[in-house]
């Protein structure tokens, strides 16, 4: 196992600051309501749930992007072209990825950034022994933060990021907006995005991609208080919390929540958090788009739709997006 996983080496190893964990959590749990970042999910375990996820019958997702994916391939492969350099953001296990990769046979190369390093590199070397010409620079890292020596790669070649399975919409719009807007600067004008985006629809089905019958979405959302037990020195009790996934129509989101099943003290460290029985700790919101509107925020953040690939049922969303001279704001 160690010795496979050598073979390509981290080219960036920004990895989780350990410090910040526990910031991170007290500074969501201080404040109201309580949340979590949901980027803590994805520790060894939580990767594994979110792939198992991907499974389920009840979340459409990852299979309708599948499906847009192959259907569309020609085309996709045409709007990212030839001799790009293609940067793939919370890669994870690259499974939409080998589908591209498959294809894109002319990459200047493929920099996934992911931020568990263990998964990262498993994937890096699976995608080493099926693609041996293909130029791979793993990055361990938070692709939301500035990543040192991302941008000099990036200035050398076309680049274009890749973001499926509308993880854009964990950040909330204006977050999303801003993020789009550093994403069209790092590749720059004539550089592009492959991204992918949940569509709004009926609260019934939304809801059940998050609540699904088997209970894994459930044991997912549970084990971020487990990661956070290990990285932030917490005493969460599993056993205390109730999963609860709700469709927010107004604000167009799903919320992911932990209730308290009863009043208790949580530890992180010398703090204490008391939690009221029925109060909810939110870890995930995951908003969701109508087409125009996100082809605006897109044109806000300075790129220029190119292409949208959609499947028949309207559940999911493809967009190719080219970064325009000049940037934000200029049309
Ligand atoms: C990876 C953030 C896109 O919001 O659908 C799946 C994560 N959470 N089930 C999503 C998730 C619960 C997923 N994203």
């Amino acid at each position: 196992m160690v010795s496979r996983q050598a073979e390509v080496p981290l080219f960036i190893d920004a990895g989780l600051p350990t410090g910040s964990i526990r910031d991170d959590v007290m500074a969501g749990l201080s404040r109201s309501p309580r949340s979590l970042p949901p980027k803590l999910f994805y520790d060894e375990e939580g990767s594994r749930l979110f792939d198992a996820i991907c499974e389920l019958d009840e979340y459409y997702p990852t299979r309708t992007e599948i499906g847009i994916m192959r259907t569309r391939l020609d085309e996709i492969v045409e709007a990212v072209g030839a001799g790009a350099l293609l940067v793939e953001y919370g890669s994870g296990s690259s499974v939409k990825t080998e589908i591209l990769l498959e294809r894109l046979d002319q990459l200047a190369g493929y920099v996934p950034i992911d931020i568990s390093r263990e998964h990262l590199l498993a994937s890096a070397s699976r995608i080493a022994r099926r693609h041996p010409n293909l130029a791979i620079y793993p990055v361990a890292a938070d692709y939301t933060t500035m990543i040192p020596g991302l941008a000099d790669l990036t200035a050398k070649h076309r680049a274009v990021v890749y973001f499926p399975g509308s993880t854009i919409g964990n950040f909330q719009p204006s977050e999303a907006e801003a993020f789009l807007t550093r994403a069209a600067k790092l590749v720059g004008p004539g550089g592009g995005m492959l991204i992918g985006v949940d569509l709004r629809k009926d609260a019934s089905v939304l809801e059940a991609a998050y609540d699904d019958a088997l209970g894994v979405t459930a044991a997912f959302n549970l084990n971020i208080l487990r990661h956070i037990n290990r990285e932030a020195g917490a005493d969460f009790d599993l056993g205390a919390f109730r999963h609860r996934a709700v469709w927010n129509g107004e604000a167009s989101r799903i919320e992911m929540h932990l209730v308290s099943r009863f009043d208790q003290e949580v530890r992180i460290g010398d703090a204490v958090i008391p939690l009221t029985s029925g109060e909810s700790i939110v870890t995930e919101h995951s908003y969701k788009y109508t087409l125009p509107g996100f082809a605006e925020m897109a044109t806000r953040a300075g790129f220029n739709t190119a292409q949208t690939w959609t499947d028949s049922g309207d559940l999911f969303s493809l967009h190719y997006l080219v970064a325009r001279a000049g940037g934000a704001g200029k049309e």
